[in-house]
Protein backbone atom coordinates (compact mmCIF):
# COMPACT_ATOMS: atom_id res chain seq x y z
CA UNK A 1 0.00 0.00 0.00
CA UNK A 2 1.13 3.69 -0.83
CA UNK A 3 2.20 5.90 1.79
CA UNK A 4 0.67 8.89 2.12
CA UNK A 5 2.49 11.95 3.06
CA UNK A 6 2.00 14.77 5.35
CA UNK A 7 0.26 16.46 2.63
CA UNK A 8 -1.95 13.48 1.13
CA UNK A 9 0.47 12.83 -1.87
CA UNK A 10 1.00 9.06 -2.42
CA UNK A 11 4.82 8.55 -2.47
CA UNK A 12 5.08 5.45 -4.65
CA UNK A 13 8.56 6.79 -6.70
CA UNK A 14 12.41 6.63 -5.57
CA UNK A 15 15.47 8.17 -7.42
CA UNK A 16 18.17 6.57 -6.18
CA UNK A 17 21.99 8.18 -7.20
CA UNK A 18 24.36 5.53 -7.52
CA UNK A 19 27.39 7.83 -7.53
CA UNK A 20 28.52 11.56 -7.82
CA UNK A 21 30.57 11.01 -10.24
CA UNK A 22 30.32 11.77 -14.43
CA UNK A 23 31.87 11.87 -17.36
CA UNK A 24 30.48 15.40 -18.55
CA UNK A 25 30.72 18.93 -16.71
CA UNK A 26 27.12 20.52 -18.06
CA UNK A 27 27.11 24.32 -17.09
CA UNK A 28 23.77 24.00 -15.44
CA UNK A 29 24.79 20.91 -13.17
CA UNK A 30 28.80 20.96 -11.77
CA UNK A 31 31.58 23.52 -11.60
CA UNK A 32 34.12 23.52 -14.46
CA UNK A 33 36.76 21.69 -12.19
CA UNK A 34 34.49 19.44 -11.52
CA UNK A 35 33.48 18.52 -7.58
CA UNK A 36 35.65 16.90 -5.24
CA UNK A 37 34.80 13.16 -5.21
CA UNK A 38 33.24 11.43 -2.37
CA UNK A 39 35.72 8.90 -0.83
CA UNK A 40 34.55 5.50 -2.02
CA UNK A 41 33.81 4.22 1.65
CA UNK A 42 30.86 6.86 1.68
CA UNK A 43 29.46 5.63 -1.25
CA UNK A 44 26.29 3.06 -0.94
CA UNK A 45 27.51 -0.46 -1.79
CA UNK A 46 24.71 -2.03 -4.14
CA UNK A 47 23.93 -4.51 -1.53
CA UNK A 48 23.43 -1.33 0.36
CA UNK A 49 20.97 -0.06 -2.06
CA UNK A 50 19.04 -3.02 -2.54
CA UNK A 51 18.40 -3.15 1.32
CA UNK A 52 16.55 0.23 0.88
CA UNK A 53 14.73 -0.79 -1.90
CA UNK A 54 13.37 -3.87 -0.49
CA UNK A 55 12.17 -1.93 2.48
CA UNK A 56 10.72 0.94 0.12
CA UNK A 57 8.85 -1.05 -2.04
CA UNK A 58 7.32 -2.64 0.98
CA UNK A 59 6.10 0.69 1.91
CA UNK A 60 4.43 1.24 -1.37
CA UNK A 61 7.32 2.48 -3.92
CA UNK A 62 6.18 0.67 -7.15
CA UNK A 63 8.76 2.87 -9.47
CA UNK A 64 12.58 3.66 -8.96
CA UNK A 65 14.85 5.46 -11.95
CA UNK A 66 18.50 5.61 -10.92
CA UNK A 67 20.57 8.76 -11.35
CA UNK A 68 23.60 10.10 -10.68
CA UNK A 69 26.33 11.95 -11.79
CA UNK A 70 26.67 9.40 -14.47
CA UNK A 71 24.96 5.81 -13.75
CA UNK A 72 27.01 3.85 -16.45
CA UNK A 73 29.96 5.68 -14.75
CA UNK A 74 29.53 3.39 -12.06
CA UNK A 75 30.97 0.07 -12.70
CA UNK A 76 29.05 -3.23 -13.41
CA UNK A 77 26.04 -1.09 -13.02
CA UNK A 78 23.94 -3.73 -14.96
CA UNK A 79 24.10 -6.17 -11.85
CA UNK A 80 22.26 -3.32 -9.68
CA UNK A 81 19.83 -3.14 -12.16
CA UNK A 82 19.27 -7.04 -12.21
CA UNK A 83 19.31 -6.70 -7.89
CA UNK A 84 16.59 -4.20 -8.24
CA UNK A 85 14.40 -5.71 -10.93
CA UNK A 86 13.87 -8.82 -9.74
CA UNK A 87 12.55 -7.17 -5.80
CA UNK A 88 8.54 -7.67 -5.46
CA UNK A 89 6.30 -4.98 -5.89
CA UNK A 90 8.73 -2.64 -7.96
CA UNK A 91 7.15 -2.68 -11.72
CA UNK A 92 8.65 0.31 -13.58
CA UNK A 93 12.87 0.90 -13.12
CA UNK A 94 14.18 3.84 -15.23
CA UNK A 95 17.10 5.46 -16.02
CA UNK A 96 17.87 9.02 -16.41
CA UNK A 97 21.75 9.52 -18.00
CA UNK A 98 23.90 11.81 -20.37
CA UNK A 99 23.28 8.96 -23.23
CA UNK A 100 27.17 8.93 -23.96
CA UNK A 101 27.99 5.36 -22.40
CA UNK A 102 25.10 4.10 -23.87
CA UNK A 103 25.93 2.47 -27.29
CA UNK A 104 28.08 0.18 -25.00
CA UNK A 105 25.33 -0.77 -22.51
CA UNK A 106 21.45 -0.29 -23.89
CA UNK A 107 21.62 -3.80 -24.56
CA UNK A 108 22.68 -5.49 -21.18
CA UNK A 109 20.45 -3.19 -19.48
CA UNK A 110 17.68 -4.19 -21.18
CA UNK A 111 18.38 -7.60 -20.47
CA UNK A 112 18.82 -6.94 -16.68
CA UNK A 113 15.38 -5.50 -16.27
CA UNK A 114 15.50 -1.88 -16.90
CA UNK A 115 12.47 -0.79 -19.18
CA UNK A 116 13.36 2.70 -20.22
CA UNK A 117 16.11 5.74 -20.17
CA UNK A 118 15.91 9.42 -19.87
CA UNK A 119 18.50 10.83 -22.33
CA UNK A 120 19.83 14.49 -21.07
CA UNK A 121 20.65 16.40 -24.66
CA UNK A 122 20.45 19.98 -25.01
CA UNK A 123 21.76 20.70 -28.88
CA UNK A 124 21.92 19.16 -31.80
CA UNK A 125 25.03 20.97 -32.88
CA UNK A 126 28.65 19.05 -32.07
CA UNK A 127 31.01 22.33 -31.29
CA UNK A 128 27.85 23.15 -29.03
CA UNK A 129 27.64 20.16 -27.19
CA UNK A 130 30.99 20.55 -26.23
CA UNK A 131 30.48 24.19 -24.84
CA UNK A 132 27.50 23.17 -22.71
CA UNK A 133 29.03 19.62 -21.57
CA UNK A 134 32.29 20.91 -21.44
CA UNK A 135 34.15 17.55 -22.93
CA UNK A 136 31.35 15.29 -24.18
CA UNK A 137 30.53 14.33 -28.13
CA UNK A 138 27.54 14.70 -29.26
CA UNK A 139 28.02 11.63 -32.14
CA UNK A 140 28.06 9.69 -28.69
CA UNK A 141 24.89 10.04 -27.75
CA UNK A 142 23.38 10.19 -30.50
CA UNK A 143 24.12 6.49 -30.69
CA UNK A 144 23.18 6.11 -27.36
CA UNK A 145 19.91 7.15 -28.45
CA UNK A 146 19.37 4.86 -31.58
CA UNK A 147 21.00 2.03 -29.19
CA UNK A 148 18.37 2.29 -26.53
CA UNK A 149 15.70 2.43 -28.88
CA UNK A 150 17.01 -0.77 -30.69
CA UNK A 151 16.97 -2.12 -26.94
CA UNK A 152 13.19 -1.51 -26.88
CA UNK A 153 14.30 1.12 -23.67
CA UNK A 154 10.59 3.08 -24.78
CA UNK A 155 9.66 6.22 -24.39
CA UNK A 156 13.02 6.86 -25.09
CA UNK A 157 12.41 10.89 -23.49
CA UNK A 158 14.75 13.49 -24.02
CA UNK A 159 15.35 16.31 -21.41
CA UNK A 160 16.56 19.52 -22.68
CA UNK A 161 17.44 22.56 -20.56
CA UNK A 162 16.86 25.80 -22.25
CA UNK A 163 19.26 28.74 -21.81
CA UNK A 164 18.91 32.00 -23.45
CA UNK A 165 21.71 32.67 -25.61
CA UNK A 166 23.18 28.64 -25.73
CA UNK A 167 20.39 26.58 -27.07
CA UNK A 168 17.26 28.78 -26.79
CA UNK A 169 17.44 29.29 -30.81
CA UNK A 170 17.19 25.20 -31.48
CA UNK A 171 13.94 24.94 -29.42
CA UNK A 172 12.22 24.73 -32.94
CA UNK A 173 14.80 22.43 -34.47
CA UNK A 174 14.25 20.33 -31.55
CA UNK A 175 10.50 20.20 -31.52
CA UNK A 176 10.29 19.30 -34.85
CA UNK A 177 11.99 15.91 -34.62
CA UNK A 178 8.91 14.90 -32.47
CA UNK A 179 7.44 15.37 -36.07
CA UNK A 180 10.40 13.96 -37.90
CA UNK A 181 11.86 11.38 -36.16
CA UNK A 182 8.96 10.51 -33.21
CA UNK A 183 11.08 11.82 -30.57
CA UNK A 184 9.57 13.03 -26.77
CA UNK A 185 11.48 15.88 -25.95
CA UNK A 186 10.84 17.30 -22.51
CA UNK A 187 12.07 21.32 -22.20
CA UNK A 188 12.76 22.01 -18.95
CA UNK A 189 13.16 25.57 -16.98
CA UNK A 190 16.66 26.31 -15.59
CA UNK A 191 16.69 26.50 -11.98
CA UNK A 192 19.34 28.62 -10.28
CA UNK A 193 21.17 26.12 -8.31
CA UNK A 194 24.71 26.98 -6.97
CA UNK A 195 27.11 25.37 -8.81
CA UNK A 196 29.98 27.38 -8.06
CA UNK A 197 29.85 28.28 -11.63
CA UNK A 198 28.23 31.36 -13.51
CA UNK A 199 25.02 29.66 -14.30
CA UNK A 200 23.65 30.56 -10.98
CA UNK A 201 24.47 34.46 -11.31
CA UNK A 202 23.66 34.62 -14.82
CA UNK A 203 20.56 32.54 -13.69
CA UNK A 204 18.28 35.79 -14.66
CA UNK A 205 19.41 36.64 -18.09
CA UNK A 206 19.74 32.52 -18.91
CA UNK A 207 16.20 31.17 -18.03
CA UNK A 208 13.25 30.94 -20.34
CA UNK A 209 10.02 30.07 -19.19
CA UNK A 210 8.06 27.72 -20.31
CA UNK A 211 5.26 29.86 -21.92
CA UNK A 212 7.92 31.39 -24.16
CA UNK A 213 9.21 27.84 -25.25
CA UNK A 214 5.65 26.84 -25.88
CA UNK A 215 5.16 30.15 -28.34
CA UNK A 216 8.25 29.87 -30.07
CA UNK A 217 7.34 25.77 -30.98
CA UNK A 218 3.62 26.91 -31.75
CA UNK A 219 4.37 30.67 -34.22
CA UNK A 220 6.64 27.93 -36.05
CA UNK A 221 5.38 24.51 -35.87
CA UNK A 222 1.48 24.88 -35.15
CA UNK A 223 -1.07 24.31 -31.78
CA UNK A 224 0.30 21.86 -29.31
CA UNK A 225 -2.36 19.68 -28.17
CA UNK A 226 -2.57 17.69 -24.97
CA UNK A 227 -1.65 14.58 -24.75
CA UNK A 228 -0.60 11.42 -22.40
CA UNK A 229 3.02 9.93 -22.33
CA UNK A 230 3.61 8.06 -19.66
CA UNK A 231 0.60 7.81 -16.10
CA UNK A 232 0.91 11.68 -15.69
CA UNK A 233 2.66 10.83 -12.45
CA UNK A 234 5.47 12.84 -13.32
CA UNK A 235 6.14 16.39 -13.33
CA UNK A 236 6.18 16.84 -17.09
CA UNK A 237 3.01 17.61 -19.36
CA UNK A 238 2.62 16.51 -22.52
CA UNK A 239 1.52 17.60 -25.63
CA UNK A 240 1.30 16.77 -29.71
CA UNK A 241 2.17 18.78 -32.92
CA UNK A 242 -0.15 18.37 -35.81
CA UNK A 243 1.11 14.74 -37.01
CA UNK A 244 3.74 14.46 -34.82
CA UNK A 245 4.46 10.70 -33.06
CA UNK A 246 6.40 11.72 -30.55
CA UNK A 247 5.70 14.21 -27.69
CA UNK A 248 6.64 17.87 -26.57
CA UNK A 249 7.04 17.92 -22.86
CA UNK A 250 7.18 20.61 -20.41
CA UNK A 251 8.95 20.62 -16.68
CA UNK A 252 8.21 23.73 -15.29
CA UNK A 253 10.23 24.04 -11.43
CA UNK A 254 9.58 27.66 -11.71
CA UNK A 255 6.54 29.13 -13.39
CA UNK A 256 4.19 26.34 -12.07
CA UNK A 257 4.26 24.63 -8.70
CA UNK A 258 4.12 20.84 -9.41
CA UNK A 259 4.77 20.54 -5.85
CA UNK A 260 0.93 19.48 -5.01
CA UNK A 261 1.57 16.54 -7.26
CA UNK A 262 5.10 15.48 -6.11
CA UNK A 263 4.88 11.35 -5.73
CA UNK A 264 9.06 11.27 -4.81
CA UNK A 265 12.00 10.52 -2.66
CA UNK A 266 15.61 10.98 -3.60
CA UNK A 267 18.54 8.42 -2.61
CA UNK A 268 22.07 10.07 -2.75
CA UNK A 269 24.82 8.22 -3.72
CA UNK A 270 26.52 8.26 -0.24
CA UNK A 271 23.53 6.76 1.08
CA UNK A 272 21.27 9.89 2.35
CA UNK A 273 17.14 10.15 2.12
CA UNK A 274 16.43 13.63 0.40
CA UNK A 275 12.61 14.26 0.84
CA UNK A 276 12.89 17.27 -1.34
CA UNK A 277 15.09 18.01 -4.45
CA UNK A 278 15.07 22.06 -3.15
CA UNK A 279 15.97 21.35 -0.24
CA UNK A 280 19.07 20.65 1.83
CA UNK A 281 16.81 18.23 4.89
CA UNK A 282 18.46 14.70 4.85
CA UNK A 283 18.45 11.72 6.66
CA UNK A 284 21.30 9.49 7.05
CA UNK A 285 20.57 5.34 6.22
CA UNK A 286 24.26 4.78 5.70
CA UNK A 287 25.34 4.97 9.20
CA UNK A 288 22.43 3.03 10.56
CA UNK A 289 22.91 0.31 8.00
CA UNK A 290 26.40 0.02 8.64
CA UNK A 291 25.91 -0.57 12.10
CA UNK A 292 23.94 -3.07 12.00
CA UNK A 293 20.29 -1.45 11.60
CA UNK A 294 18.01 -4.27 10.20
CA UNK A 295 14.70 -3.85 8.02
CA UNK A 296 12.45 -2.27 10.78
CA UNK A 297 14.65 0.72 11.59
CA UNK A 298 15.61 1.21 7.96
CA UNK A 299 11.23 1.60 7.56
CA UNK A 300 11.15 3.61 10.48
CA UNK A 301 13.63 6.15 8.98
CA UNK A 302 12.22 5.94 5.55
CA UNK A 303 8.64 6.73 6.96
CA UNK A 304 10.19 9.53 8.74
CA UNK A 305 11.83 10.97 5.21
CA UNK A 306 8.22 10.77 3.71
CA UNK A 307 6.31 12.80 6.78
CA UNK A 308 8.92 15.32 6.21
CA UNK A 309 8.36 16.05 2.65
CA UNK A 310 7.59 19.57 2.36
CA UNK A 311 4.64 21.34 1.03
CA UNK A 312 6.75 23.16 -1.42
CA UNK A 313 9.71 24.47 -2.57
CA UNK A 314 11.05 28.01 -2.39
CA UNK A 315 12.80 28.80 -5.55
CA UNK A 316 10.86 31.91 -6.55
CA UNK A 317 12.19 33.36 -3.73
CA UNK A 318 15.50 31.94 -4.87
CA UNK A 319 16.03 29.73 -1.95
CA UNK A 320 18.10 26.89 -3.29
CA UNK A 321 20.13 23.86 -2.18
CA UNK A 322 23.64 25.14 -1.38
CA UNK A 323 25.50 21.83 0.49
CA UNK A 324 25.15 19.84 -3.02
CA UNK A 325 25.69 20.41 -6.40
CA UNK A 326 23.41 19.45 -8.65
CA UNK A 327 25.71 16.06 -10.14
CA UNK A 328 25.28 14.72 -6.34
CA UNK A 329 21.10 14.98 -6.54
CA UNK A 330 20.50 13.55 -9.59
CA UNK A 331 18.09 15.86 -11.11
N1 LIG B 1 18.17 23.25 -14.13
C1 LIG B 1 17.32 22.42 -14.77
N2 LIG B 1 17.57 21.12 -15.00
C2 LIG B 1 18.75 20.63 -14.58
N3 LIG B 1 19.29 19.39 -14.68
C3 LIG B 1 20.49 19.41 -14.08
N4 LIG B 1 20.75 20.65 -13.59
C4 LIG B 1 19.68 21.43 -13.89
C5 LIG B 1 19.35 22.80 -13.67
N5 LIG B 1 20.18 23.63 -13.05
C6 LIG B 1 18.64 18.26 -15.34
C7 LIG B 1 19.41 17.74 -16.53
C8 LIG B 1 19.22 16.27 -16.48
C9 LIG B 1 18.53 16.00 -15.20
C10 LIG B 1 19.20 14.90 -14.44
O1 LIG B 1 18.56 17.19 -14.44
O2 LIG B 1 18.88 18.15 -17.74
O3 LIG B 1 18.42 15.80 -17.54
FE1 LIG C 1 26.76 14.93 -15.81
FE2 LIG C 1 24.10 15.02 -16.07
FE3 LIG C 1 25.35 16.83 -14.59
FE4 LIG C 1 25.65 16.90 -17.25
S1 LIG C 1 23.72 17.19 -16.13
S2 LIG C 1 27.31 17.08 -15.68
S3 LIG C 1 25.60 14.77 -17.74
S4 LIG C 1 25.26 14.66 -14.15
Amino acid sequence: MTRLDAYNRPISYLRVSVTDRCNLRCVYCMPPQGVPRRPHEEILRYEEIEVIVRVAARLGISKVRLTGGEPLARLGLVELVRMIARIPGIDDLAMTTNGTLLARYARELAAAGLQRVNISLDTLRPERFQLITRRGRLEDVLAGMEAAHRAGLHPVKINTVVMRGLNDDEIVELARKTVDDGWHVRFIELMPLVNGDTMYAQWQERVVTAREIRQSIEAALGALEPATLDAGNGPARYYRLPGARGTVGFITPLSEHFCYGCNRMRLTADGHLRPCLLSDYEIDLRTPLRSGAGAAAIEALLLRAIDSKPQSHHLAELLVPERRVMSEIGG
